[in-house]
């Protein structure tokens, strides 16, 4: 099957964030204020990923990654639970093919021991389906807590230190991170969290030290890939300094 090329993107957009993270927020008062059900909202969220991942491209963002589950929403009830569980099937059976045709290469984080076996069978294979893909690297944060992804990734660490292939003193910066779910992935450059709240909820603890941060009012069933575009245009004036001092 031919597949969707690489694209040069937007020079103007040069400046750009490579790697952008989504906390996808407000679904479920999208849904409210149109008198709806929770999951009302979360299905118009799924046309939101379908945009921006189509967009990313274009705007020289070469990973994009979205938080669609996080360790702490099991607190939901049981029906919202169940009805994300197979709305998160359903996107991955349907979307499988025209992923992997538009170039997508797919990836989840999160801890997938809780999950179903379906879920993850599916979630194995749009990996697998999908790991030559080279327009853009998409990973979906799925049963994802920075918390636990930094505690699972200790525990496995402390593993090679009882086994004497690691010194502790050679646990540093360096050594961690290639523990974590995120270890092929480059930090995040810009995160951005729509519906109004001004909290990250646990996403990309550890990665997001020196990301760029937006918090815009926009319920995530609302936000467009000219938004996007803006936060992206927006990213490029921000001096990123690191905690140098500034020539
Ligand atoms: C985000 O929308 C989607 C998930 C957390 C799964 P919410 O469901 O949190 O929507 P609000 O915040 O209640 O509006
Ligand atoms: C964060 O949103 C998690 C996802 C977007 C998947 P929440 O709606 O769960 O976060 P809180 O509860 O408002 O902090
Ligand atoms: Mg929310």
């Amino acid at each position: 099957m031919s597949k969707t090329s690489d694209i040069a993107p937007d020079p103007e957009l040069c400046n750009g964030p490579a790697h952008v993270a989504i906390i996808m927020d407000g679904n479920g008062r999208w849904a409210k204020l149109r008198g709806r059900p929770r999951l009302f909202g979360h299905h118009a969220g799924v046309k939101r990923v379908r945009e921006v991942i189509k967009a990313a491209p274009h705007l020289g963002i070469e990973y994009l990654t979205v938080f669609a589950f996080s360790t702490e929403n099991w607190k939901r009830t049981q029906a919202e639970v169940a009805g994300l569980m197979s709305l998160f099937r359903r996107y991955i059976a349907h979307e499988a093919r025209a992923l992997d045709a538009e170039n997508v290469r797919v990836r989840f984080i999160g801890d997938r021991v809780k999950l179903d076996a379906k879920l993850v069978g599916l979630m194995d294979e749009l990996e697998e389906l999908t790991r030559d893909n080279t327009r853009v690297n998409l990973t979906i944060a799925l049963n994802y807590g920075g918390r636990d992804e930094v505690a699972r990734a200790t525990q496995r660490l402390a593993e090679e230190v009882a086994a004497g292939r690691l010194k502790p003193e050679d646990v540093d910066e360096e050594t961690l991170p290639r523990f974590l779910d995120t270890h092929v992935l480059p930090d995040p450059d810009l995160v951005i969290r729509t519906s109004g709240e001004a909290r990250i909820s646990n996403f990309l603890l550890w990665q997001s030290a020196y990301a760029e941060y937006e918090f815009v009012d926009t319920l995530w069933p609302d936000f467009s890939a000219q938004e996007l575009e803006d936060l992206c245009r927006k990213f490029g004036t921000r001096d990123r300094r690191f905690g140098a001092v500034p020539k």
